[in-house]
């Protein structure tokens, strides 16, 4: 592919490139997860009421709770990812703002998959003060369900991979300090765009936690934790756990 124009060159979070490839690309995740957490949803006896959704991205898991009944508040920090979910979820409400600081409203359950939870800020300490939060606003019996990246024991995840589309592609390279807790990801982005190529670049931090330090968190907030290795029939990929955590 040509490169006719660079745009967006600073780091921004699922700036409009890649916030509409991660829809029309990786939108299996949510789409894929979404009956699993449904069931977690019926079995822990909450069949409606409103459900708080941080990180919402482009809608899909927001779209399959409102077709199910529930009320949606769906929260993000990408303006372009919530172009999206307006359509994807009309009957969401939706909020542009940062799921750390962000006011929850009284709810049945709260929801941050696809990592949310772990994208780093540099402004805010952990997840624990968030969880402490959080507790404060679910119902009783209700639920707190995100999925986190898990720290690697010895050596750093370090890698790079291409992926495309018809009128894509994404270069993505990883690098994991587990010393750090951190884990960086440079994506280049190329889209075709009618007759241009258009060409950006976001860097991406992300948190990494051990199991042990989040469900020993979500316990001093109260929870009682779950954890598995996917939503339902639904498996996350290598080094990402689900938890579930229910306030008594
Ligand atoms: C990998 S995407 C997952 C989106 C969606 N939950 C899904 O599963 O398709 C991560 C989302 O978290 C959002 N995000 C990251 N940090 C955030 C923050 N501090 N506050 C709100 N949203 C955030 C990103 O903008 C992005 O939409």
């Amino acid at each position: 592919m040509a490169l006719n124009s660079l745009t967006d060159p600073v780091s921004e979070l699922y700036g409009a490139d890649l916030a509409h490839i991660h829809h029309a690309a990786f939108g299996a995740f949510s789409a894929g997860a979404a009956p699993g957490l449904l069931a977690l949803f019926c079995q822990a006896g909450i069949h409606d009421g409103l459900v708080v959704d941080l990180g919402c991205g482009s809608g899909i898991w927001a779209g399959a709770l409102t077709d199910a009944g529930y009320g949606v508040l769906g929260v993000d920090i990408s303006p372009a990812m919530l172009r999206i979910a307006r359509h994807t979820a009309p009957r969401a409400i939706l909020v542009h703002a940062s799921l750390f600081e962000v006011e929850i409203p009284r709810c049945a359950a709260v929801t941050a998959i696809g990592e949310a939870m772990s994208y780093d800020d540099g402004r805010h300490p952990g997840l624990e003060p968030l969880f402490s939060r959080l507790a404060d606003s679910l119902d009783r019996g209700g639920l707190l369900v995100f999925d986190l990246v898990l720290r690697s024991a010895h050596r750093g995840m370090n890698y790079r991979r291409r992926t495309r589309g018809d009128d894509w592609t994404v270069e993505v390279e990883v690098i994991e300090v587990p010393e750090a807790s951190t884990l960086t990801r440079t994506i280049e982005v190329i889209r075709r765009v009618g007759e241009e190529d258009r060409v950006s670049r976001e860097v991406h931090r992300v948190r990494t936690f051990s199991r042990k330090e989040v469900e020993s968190s979500l316990r001093d907030c109260g929870f009682s934790v779950r954890v598995s290795r996917g939503y339902g029939d639904y498996r996350l990929g290598p080094q990402r756990l689900a938890f579930r955590a229910r306030k008594p």
